[in-house]
């Protein structure tokens, strides 16, 4: 890997991973299978997970060279999970393109799915033999998480109640499970402690609240041209995500009856979308929200003292720092 100034690194980073994606699964036959594989790797993510295990390896001291196998056995897991989420969540925009179930089928996502679940563990394989056990242990313990959010996520949908410690429950897997892989994947590959790798279990738990809370809160809110999903997405599907558990548990009387419409009828027509974010702006929901994730963000940030203080550890904040910039 080059080189680069420490404010350069992340996007190096970044384009080593990118560059790395584009070749790992070859352009083969059939072509009805390697297509729509290669098609999902090369969709613009932001490659958060890749950069929180290379970050964190390099801040322990250990080259990015050395900890990419683990990087890319995350960010093509992650992709798998989209793959299969999209179907799940009948959504029809990823990254800003079609998913890979609309734009070619179900049963070519669900294949294309399976096929990018081996090669995340492909790469996991390559890790050096004296952490490999290790690193097994975490991602599948991770999987199993996982897996354990996605069904919740969906069972909530037709569930009449969700309370929040049954939420964050369901995101600390379908989310803070992968999050926490990347970072203690990061500190093995870099020899963490004991110590270290607790300290980053509990960053990557905090991130993932965050991260999962201001995904709900940009499902309505987001103007950015980036964002690549279908906007309010979520309260059309009848999804039990933040701001829709939120607005029924503080809003009242005629806004209270509005909201639980949503719930009994199992979504919210694609037209009232700009209703719905006009009563969550009223009722302070998108505030509260905001602050919400903040205070995960800044959790997680804390945790991060336990690494030594370098470079690294610097970008590693600062990545963290441009996730949380989402925010606003
Ligand atoms: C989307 O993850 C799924 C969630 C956990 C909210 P990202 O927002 O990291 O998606 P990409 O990889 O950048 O597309
Ligand atoms: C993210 O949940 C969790 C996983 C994909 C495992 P969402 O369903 O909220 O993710 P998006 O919004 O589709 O990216
Ligand atoms: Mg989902
Ligand atoms: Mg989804
Ligand atoms: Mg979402």
């Amino acid at each position: 890997m080059p080189n680069a100034t420490p404010a350069a690194l992340i996007p190096t980073l970044q384009a080593s991973v990118d560059e790395a994606l584009g070749t790992l699964v070859p352009d083969l036959e059939p072509a009805e299978l390697y297509e729509p594989i290669r098609y999902v790797l090369a969709g613009k993510g932001k490659r958060f997970r890749p950069l929180l295990v290379l970050l964190t390896a390099r801040a322990l001291g250990t080259s990015a060279d050395d900890a990419l196998p683990a990087a890319l056995s995350v960010e093509v897991f992650h992709n798998f999970t989209l793959v299969h989420d999209d179907i799940m969540d009948h959504s029809d925009e990823r990254r800003g393109r079609p998913t890979l179930h609309v734009r070619w089928n179900d049963s070519t996502a669900i294949l294309g799915g399976d096929y990018l679940y081996l090669v995340a563990y492909e790469q996991l394989a390559l890790l050096p033999p004296a952490i490999l056990p290790d690193a097994l242990r975490t991602f599948n313990h991770m999987v199993k998480r996982l897996c354990e959010g996605q069904m919740l996520d969906m069972a909530f949908e037709t569930r009449p109640r969700v309370s929040v410690a049954e939420y964050l429950d369901m995101i600390d897997g379908k989310t803070g499970a992968l999050l926490v892989a990347s970072l203690e994947l990061g500190g093995l590959v870099g020899g963490a402690t004991d110590e270290q790798r607790t300290a980053l279990r509990t960053a990557g738990a905090a991130l993932g609240r965050a991260f999962q809370i201001q995904d709900d809160l940009l499902d309505l809110m987001t103007t950015s041209a980036k964002w690549g999903k279908r906007v309010g997405g979520d309260l059309i599907e009848g999804k039990k995500a933040y701001l829709l558990l939120q607005a029924l548990e503080r809003a009242e009387d005629d806004d209270h009856a509005w909201f639980q419409r949503i719930v009994d009828d199992k979504g919210l027509p694609a037209d009232q979308v700009d209703d719905a974010r006009e009563r969550m702006l009223r009722l302070g929901i998108i505030d509260q929200t905001r602050q919400t994730a903040e205070g995960y963000y800044g959790e997680a940030l804390d945790e991060l003292d336990v690494l030594p203080d370098t470079d690294a550890t610097a970008l590693l904040r600062d990545l963290i720092g441009t996730m949380r910039a989402r925010l606003y």
